[in-house]
């Protein structure tokens, strides 16, 4: 069955491994991130970083043999904080899925400033085609 709760210390091998294996890294604290548990697996992860005007979701993963299971939206359904804007950049591949949530497109002048510049100075940056995607409730 699964079940969402918040990463534990002893999370972290296999949370940094599911980041590791999505070309994602891991930030401290570990308690930050909302994870989907199937036995004794980690299958999603969700943080978002908070701002004083929005929040960020940095990052949201779900293991691929569990995608298109309604996992994702489970876990953005449970971080994402109301009264405040969320933005995200979108990797091009996700943009179908933010949509469906509800995200728009957004200027790259919404997302905070240290996530846009890691995306222009990213080498993969052509190949990952990023979107900035604001949603609010
Ligand atoms: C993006 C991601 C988190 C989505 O997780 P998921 O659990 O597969 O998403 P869900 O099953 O909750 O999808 C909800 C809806 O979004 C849409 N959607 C999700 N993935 C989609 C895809 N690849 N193509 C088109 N629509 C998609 C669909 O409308 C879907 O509903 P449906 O399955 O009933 O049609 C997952 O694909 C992933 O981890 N990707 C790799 C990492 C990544 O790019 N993360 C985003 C950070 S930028």
């Amino acid at each position: 069955m699964l079940q969402l709760d918040k990463a534990r210390a002893e999370d972290r091998r296999k949370l940094e491994a599911l980041l590791w294996e999505n070309g994602m890294g891991y930030a401290d604290p570990i308690e930050d991130f909302m994870l989907a548990r199937q036995g004794d697996d980690i299958v999603g992860c969700g943080r978002i970083e908070d701002y004083p005007d929005v929040v960020m979701v940095r990052p949201l993963v779900v293991a691929e043999s569990f995608r298109r299971r309604g996992i994702g939206r489970l876990l953005l359904e449970r971080i994402l904080p109301a009264g405040k804007p969320a933005v995200i950049v979108a990797r091009g591949e996700s943009v179908s899925f933010y949509s469906a949530f509800g995200f728009t497109f957004a200027d790259w002048q919404t997302i905070p400033i240290h996530q846009a510049h890691e995306c222009t100075t990213c080498p993969d940056r052509a190949e990952c085609c990023p979107q900035p995607m604001v949603y609010s409730l």
